[in-house]
């Protein structure tokens, strides 16, 4: 924490040295290829009522939708012959139930098509016995992020889960030796910059394959988007975060997230020269994406598939950066047992 406090003070000229920095130890350790995994966001349902988010079970604006497992196949099999991303990431709201074995189905047809392709899933909070019931179907990785580590503003955001139930589901999914991915929004309404660096450690102590962390950016629709991020007069704190993220998770897998991209036209090219190394363009069906907005201002929104996979070679090319080929998975050796830094 008295390390990383500091950091997330500099300005200026110390501000461009911590983003060589963070850029640096992205190319050591991750190197230049981009691992591309797009993304097909298959449901819009959700029974949460997460306060900050778009597709809350309270919000009637969004059209509901749960694309049939066919559909879901036919997004894929274009990811597949676009021939960019090594990984499908399937993202949903939180729906457990009867939709549940429908994943497992789904996680096999796909494995059974394209059994090089690598399956991430983000679907929220489930039992042990249901994410291994996923991972003997197919999947290789989830992600769900905890938020935010601090018990008490979790609480405020969160009507349905608790911190600690949301951190025993990463717990489960490390335990099972599913590659797991956690994260958090950046400059949540009450945050501090002690709960921003205790996210961080957080990301650290867990030891994730992945982490995705993104400003928070409020939503009309919903109970807070009246509440201006905590950064809004410091937006440099949103790369601050990412930079100090990659210093301190030296071979975690980080994404230039979406949301990076509401704020600034071009931020996640930025992100990916300030510590981010992967890339995950929208691959959800071109008319579902008007529905599957969790903030406003998300990028692609009028585009399809066809469109994202090619902007993001574009704009890798402008970075100088290639696309990786293969899979994507974990850079991580030993398991939760990293000692650097
Ligand atoms: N601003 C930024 N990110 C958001 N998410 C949900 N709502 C918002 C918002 N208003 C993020 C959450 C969630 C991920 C899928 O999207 O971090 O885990
Ligand atoms: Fe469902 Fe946020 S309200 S995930």
């Amino acid at each position: 924490m008295e390390d990383i406090l500091p950091l997330l003070r500099v300005t200026g000229a110390d501000l461009a040295a911590l983003y060589a920095q963070a850029d640096a130890v992205r190319r050591a350790h991750c190197g230049e290829a981009v691992p591309i995994r797009a993304i097909i966001e298959f449901s819009n349902q959700c029974t949460n009522d997460c306060l900050y988010c778009g597709i809350r079970a309270s919000n009637p604006v969004p059209r509901r939708y749960r694309m049939t497992p066919a559909e879901i196949l036919a997004a894929v099999r274009q990811v597949a012959g676009a021939g960019v991303a090594g990984t499908v990431v399937l993202q949903s709201g939180e729906a457990p139930g009867a939709g549940d074995d429908q994943i497992a189905a789904i996680l096999h047809d796909i494995k059974a098509v394209f059994p090089d392709l690598a399956i991430t899933l983000s679907v929220g909070n489930r039992s042990r016995a249901t994410y291994a019931t996923w991972q003997a179907a197919g999947m290789d990785r989830y992600l769900l992020r905890f938020e935010t580590s601090d018990p008490d503003l979790f609480a405020r955001l969160h009507p349905a889960c608790t911190l600690a139930e949301r951190l025993q589901c990463l717990h489960d999914l490390q335990d099972l030796g599913v590659q797991t991915g956690g994260g958090f929004m950046i400059g949540l309404p009450g945050e501090t910059m002690e709960i921003l660096a205790a996210n961080l450690l957080l990301c650290r102590e867990f030891d994730f394959d992945m982490i995705g962390i993104g400003p928070f950016i409020p939503n009309p629709e919903t109970p807070i988007g009246e509440q201006p991020n905590a950064y809004a007069d410091d937006p440099d704190m949103f790369f601050r975060a990412i930079a100090v993220l990659r210093l301190v998770n030296p071979r975690a897998h980080i994404p230039a997230t979406t949301a990076f991209d509401a704020w600034f036209s071009n931020g996640r090219d930025l992100a990916l020269q300030r510590g981010a190394n992967v890339f995950m363009p929208n691959a959800t069906p071109g008319p579902l994406r008007q529905d599957y907005q969790l903030y406003p201002g998300k990028p692609c929104i009028d585009e399809d598939a066809f469109a994202c996979a090619r902007c993001v070679q574009a704009r890798l090319r402008a970075l100088g950066r290639p696309v990786a080929a293969g899979p994507g998975h974990s850079l991580k050796t030993s398991k939760g047992s990293h000692s650097d830094s």
